[in-house]
């Protein structure tokens, strides 16, 4: 048996002040690399780590794992069934005991080493520290392709219908806060796509009436380490919606935008197979409005299953199940439209652009409502 005295000294633990959160999908090879940096930058500052991985196939939270298995100050948040980064952003955040938390890509892009100074920002008064490709020094050309480039600065103008001049990187995703801070305007923040940042200025903002302090950091945006983007179209979408749901003061959330928008193109696929149906192949209306319909809704679930509902996307024996809860549901939609329509038709005395836009309304709120509730859960 040892001795107490020949067992090596137990490392001296100390709280964290800071947790850094990362969030991850399909970065394993990413993983030490950002840990090594994340030691040097931060050394001296009682720091942790908080990866938050939507069970990315390559690995990523094993790798994140077995890092944690020599570092005490690394965990994980293993997601099943899960995407998006806002929303792991806020779990992460929510995890964290510390007084600071800061977010940062976990793909080597954003500089670590700027974290000191982003919280000494914070522990000076801001009430937000971000990493900003477009102050000072900072840069973005490395990082970003031409047309990224173009896109990122487009949504930075339109993101400054929310923010006002308060921050020229409102897109960045390389930022630092107190956590009561976050905590507490948590229940208010879309958990919808990428722009966390974004949503986070805007809320907090309102929630301060306008009195919000934000502090910027120049740094480079770098290329990529390992692995490549998630950005897509979808996350495009999301953001337009973020903006629109921000201006109505999110009484029109987001994901009810997307349910219009698919709604519409509905109506032009609609139009599209009963004309082929009717005119082209000479089949009887009655029999064409019905095949138009069914490929409408078709079309409109899909759409949905991969655009407004990503994050719970059907797959495998769910997507028919989900499919003909979404017939069942948008035929009582159809129905009530049609009643609403046909009722302000006639109290309205006749005025049929007003009625048929009421109805199509009402029954785009009943199917999203209904939808929520039976087909995407
Ligand atoms: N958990 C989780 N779930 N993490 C995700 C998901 C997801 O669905 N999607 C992306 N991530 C992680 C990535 O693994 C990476 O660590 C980080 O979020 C950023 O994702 P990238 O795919 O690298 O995004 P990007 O480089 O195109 O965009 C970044 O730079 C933009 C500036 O142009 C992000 O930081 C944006 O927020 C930022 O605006
Ligand atoms: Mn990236």
């Amino acid at each position: 048996m040892t001795s107490p005295a020949s067992m090596p000294a137990e490392p001296q633990w100390r709280p964290p002040r800071l947790s850094v959160v990362v969030p991850t999908y399909k970065e394993r090879d990413n993983v030490l690399p950002l840990l090594e940096k994340l030691d040097l930058a931060l050394a001296g500052i009682a720091f942790e780590v908080i990866f938050v991985d939507d069970n990315s196939p390559d690995g990523t939270a094993e790798a994140v794992k077995q890092a944690a298995r020599t570092r005490p100050n690394v965990r994980c948040i293993h997601r099943i069934g899960r995407r998006g980064l806002s929303s792991a952003c806020i779990e992460g955040m929510a995890l964290s005991a510390a007084e600071f938390v800061a977010v940062i890509d976990g793909d080597l892009q954003h500089d670590e080493s700027i974290l000191p100074q982003l919280l000494a920002r914070v522990e000076e008064g801001a009430d937000i520290a971000v990493g900003s490709r477009y102050v000072g020094e900072g840069r973005s050309e490395e990082g970003l392709s031409a047309g990224r480039q173009a896109g990122s600065r487009l949504a930075t103008r339109l993101s400054g219908i929310l923010t006002g001049k308060a921050l020229a990187d409102p897109m960045s995703g390389f930022f630092l806060l107190r956590r009561a801070l976050v905590m507490e305007v948590a229940p208010h923040l879309s958990q919808e796509g990428f722009k966390i940042l974004l949503d986070l200025v805007a809320t907090a903002g309102r929630r301060r009436g306008g009195r919000l302090t934000i502090a910027e950091v120049p740094y480079s945006f770098r290329p990529r380490h390992a692995g490549e983007s998630k950005m897509s179209p979808l996350i495009v979408a999301q953001f337009l919606g973020l903006i629109v749901s921000q201006l109505t003061r999110g009484l029109v959330p987001t994901s009810f935008l997307l349910f219009g928008l698919v709604g519409v193109s509905g109506v032009f696929v609609h139009l599209a197979v009963l004309s082929l149906a009717f005119e082209v192949f000479g089949i009887g209306f009655a029999v064409s409005q019905f095949i138009a319909t069914m490929v409408a809704m078709t079309t409109n679930f899909v759409l949905n299953n991969e655009l407004t509902y990503a994050d719970k996307r059907l797959t495998g024996r769910r997507f028919f199940t989900g499919l003909l809860s979404f017939y069942a549901v948008c035929s009582f939609g159809t129905f009530a439209n049609i009643s609403v329509a046909s009722l302000l038709f006639t109290a309205e005395m006749a005025n049929f652009v007003f009625a048929g836009i009421a109805g199509a309304v009402m029954s785009a709120v009943f199917n999203y409502a209904v939808t929520r509730i039976f087909t995407w859960r």
